[in-house]
């Protein structure tokens, strides 16, 4: 099996990429991650969904390929400039909303919202205020973090940042949990029924 082949990536990826590549943006999730987040989101028909970090929209140009036409996303970026990238390409679709908050103040102001599945792929939500953001996780709901595997970057804080955020992830009783090393390194977490 070949896992990078038939990808079928949506069309509007590669204008995404190319307007990216003209910026100093390094930090897009890679297509194995984006394919997986496509085929989670398919399983939420209805869904109500969260990422946190649009970065220029790679992400969300996937997400957004598996919703179907009542699902509706909620993506959050502090960086207006690289998230108007995203929303050029992906704002004419009523089903996405864009917020350009603190990660933090939209999670404070949030804690009452219920989602079926949450990408955390920015600070806050992965590293801290991640209570706050499994609370809003439904019974059912998926939690997924990438970028979790060791690359030459980073700094020993972040690797340790990095080892507690598994161990604690896999201390909940109340998520079950499936660790990849694969793509950037990922970790999936249901949310128990309790
Ligand atoms: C790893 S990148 C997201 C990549 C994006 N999901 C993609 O696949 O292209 C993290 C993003 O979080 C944003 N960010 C950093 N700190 C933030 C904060 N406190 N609140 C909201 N966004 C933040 C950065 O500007 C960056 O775009």
């Amino acid at each position: 099996m070949n896992d990078c082949a038939n990808l079928k990536a949506p069309a509007v990826l590669s204008t995404i990429r190319t307007e990216v590549a003209s910026t100093d943006f390094t930090m897009p999730s890679d297509d194995l991650t984006g394919s997986l987040l496509r085929t989670l989101v398919a399983s939420k028909p209805r869904g109500s969904l969260l990422e946190l970090g649009t970065g220029a929209g790679v992400s969300t140009a996937w997400l957004v390929d598996g919703m179907d036409s009542e699902s509706r996303l909620i993506t959050v970026e502090n960086d207006w400039h690289i998230q108007a990238i995203a929303k050029r390409h992906l704002g004419a679709d009523p089903r996405v909303t864009f917020v350009l908050d603190e990660g933090e103040s939209f999670i404070e102001s949030h804690r009452q919202a219920r989602f079926d599945l949450i990408f955390a792929d920015t600070w806050p939500g992965k590293f801290y205020l991640v209570d706050e953001v499994l609370g809003m996780l439904r019974g059912g709901g998926l939690y997924i973090v990438d970028d979790l595997s060791p690359v030459d970057s980073w700094s020993e804080q972040h690797a340790h940042q990095v080892v507690q955020l598994v161990n604690y992830l896999e201390d909940r009783s109340d998520l079950l949990i499936t660790k990849l090393s694969w793509s950037t390194g990922l970790l999936i977490a249901t949310k128990v029924r309790l």
